[in-house]
């Protein structure tokens, strides 16, 4: 029963997350350009902004329990299954994702202020390889790409 309530809450999260950040990416970003509207972008980001970090955390909390399920943490750096593998990329790319959330504010990237639509775009396409790095890698818990 946990895992699966752990695993509906942490497909939920990651469509937020995933979402989120594509949405951005590939439909409000390119419209704003297209109808010179900035400001269309940097609220939607703003609001984005506004709970990632958070969802972020849950989401680790989650994913965290869901991978002691599947391998004890001691074993998580011996990378000797797939399994370890992907738990430990899992981990870097959650932390390259929160960080570059972190300091993509604090540079003002996708801020009418300092930064526009162009800084905004290469932001939130790096965002996406991140975030869907994390999916892959979820699904090769059990589809074993590599
Ligand atoms: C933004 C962050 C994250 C996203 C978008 C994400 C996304 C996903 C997705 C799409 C799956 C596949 C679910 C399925 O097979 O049905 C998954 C599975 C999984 N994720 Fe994450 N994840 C994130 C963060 C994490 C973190 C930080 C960890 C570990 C510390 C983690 C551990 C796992 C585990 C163990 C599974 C396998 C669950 C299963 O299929 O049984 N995830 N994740």
């Amino acid at each position: 029963m946990e895992y699966s309530v752990l695993l509906i809450l942490h497909v939920f999260l990651a469509i937020v997350i995933i979402g989120g950040i594509l949405v951005a990416f590939l439909i409000v970003l390119p419209y704003a350009r297209k109808t010179n509207d900035p400001d269309f972008a940097f609220t939607f980001i703003k609001a984005f902004d506004r709970g990632s970090h958070a969802i972020l955390t849950i989401q680790l909390l989650i994913g965290f329990r869901l991978g002691m399920l599947y391998l004890p943490i001691s074993e998580w750096f011996k990378f000797e299954t797939h399994l370890s593998t992907t738990m430990v990329l899992k981990l870097l790319f959650w932390v390259l994702l929160f960080a570059s959330l972190i300091i993509g504010k604090k540079m003002g990237l996708s801020s009418p202020e300092k930064g526009s639509l162009k800084t905004a775009a290469q932001y939130f396409g790096l965002l996406s390889i991140f975030a869907l790095a994390l999916m892959v890698l979820g699904l090769n818990f059990r589809l074993v790409l590599f």
